[in-house]
């Protein structure tokens, strides 16, 4: 693995070089938002308009790890005032969703481990709390969405690392079990012997059967929506470095070999391996987040293993990186053609998202050999 690094140094170098001198500039220009995509090239806000949507943590958790890799305090000055406008979210209660996980790990539990700062680690626990309140231990699952009772995402497994964090960090292991329970129960409902993933299953809350399934943001029912195979992948691989329950890792691993048989045409993924031929279509998010969870798993692997993984994590980067960046430092965003569904077209292909560039940053920091204290 560290000579697949090696090998690919200068490039790494260059980028990460690249991508602080982009954000010194567009922190200053965002530094009072909570960015989602760019209109004309400039950073939206959903602060007034969408306090809680489940991407509002991304721009802060962006912030922290190039101060985690530069020690450069504006980053920081900026991830803070990200997480003061997202106090926003706590207000009502009622608009809150899973993804608190998203939300307030990567950008103030990500804080509380680097700077040890208090009020970061209390946002971070009160998500934490909020997220283990919403299991169901007749389903045995944490419920995705607040309208329907018994559906839930795969993209959850990210979600839950909040509360592996949260247990140890209280000396409680309640958080833990109920994302074991969650992990466990996502296994036998989303994850396909194929290694495909079903992006919604609706489960029932009394026996925690499966009733159906859903194509959720992919083509079609039994589709593979590559987004949720990428959530899957980095979602596992963290819940065994949590825990050290084998079948997470194997599932990550299992989940990652589909995932990698499939870019057969490029390695930027499309939107859903299985949607028809024509219009062509990319998700670099989905490559992104994908690249982060192989470099994971390659940590957790034997020796002879590890090729594979960390090859396949640097061919979509280096993709990503050559096809879909802008480095324009007039325009907001880096990482293009992210796409929020298959069916979001026009408005929702091909667009630049704050999670494409969040991912993108986070896997060049991993193979810079910076510590991953965001997972
Ligand atoms: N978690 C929602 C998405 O990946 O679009």
């Amino acid at each position: 693995m560290e000579k697949i690094i090696a090998q690919n140094k200068q490039w790494i170098d260059e980028t990460w070089e690249k991508l602080d001198a982009k954000l010194k500039v567009v922190s200053e220009r965002s530094k009072n938002k909570l960015p989602y995509t760019t209109i004309n090239g400039v950073h939206d806000d959903k602060t007034t308009s969408d306090v809680a949507w489940w991407t509002n943590g991304f721009w802060g958790a962006m912030m922290m790890l190039m101060y985690s890799g530069t020690k450069d305090e504006h980053y920081l000055e900026v991830a803070r005032s990200a997480q003061s406008l997202l106090d926003g979210a706590f207000k009502d209660f009622t608009e809150l969703h899973h993804d608190v996980g998203f939300m307030w790990y990567i950008s103030s539990g990500a804080d509380y481990k680097l700077t040890g700062d208090q009020g970061a680690k209390n946002r971070a626990l009160f998500a934490a709390s909020t997220l283990a309140g919403r299991f169901n231990p007749k389903g045995g699952y944490i419920k995705s969405w607040n309208n329907d009772e018994g559906w839930v995402i795969i993209d959850c497994m990210m979600n839950i690392p909040l509360l592996y964090w949260a247990s140890k960090e209280i000396g409680d292991d309640r958080y833990k079990n109920v994302a074991m329970a969650h992990a466990d129960k996502t296994m036998e409902t989303h994850i396909r012997p194929d290694g495909s993933v079903n992006h919604i299953v609706n489960i029932d809350p009394d026996t925690g059967d499966v009733i159906e399934t859903f194509g959720g943001q992919g083509y079609e029912i039994g589709s593979s929506w590559t987004r949720g195979q990428a959530w899957a992948i980095y979602g596992y691989v963290q819940s065994y470095i949590h825990t050290g329950k084998q079948e997470y890792l194997d599932v990550a691993k299992k989940v990652a070999h589909y995932f990698i048989a499939n870019l057969y045409d490029s390695f930027v993924p499309p939107i859903d391996f299985r949607e028809p031929e024509e219009p062509k279509t990319y998700d670099t998010t989905a490559g992104a987040i994908t690249a982060c969870g192989l470099i994971e798993i390659a940590k957790c692997v034997p020796e002879f293993e590890k090729k594979m993984y960390i090859k396949a994590a640097i061919n979509i980067l280096k993709e990503t990186e050559e096809k879909f960046c802008n480095w324009s430092l007039d325009e907001d965003s880096i990482v293009q053609y992210g796409s929020e569904a298959y069916h979001a077209k026009p408005t929702g292909i091909n667009i630049p998202i704050i999670y494409g560039d969040y991912y993108f940053i986070d896997a060049i920091h991993k193979l810079k050999g910076f510590e991953s204290f965001n997972i």
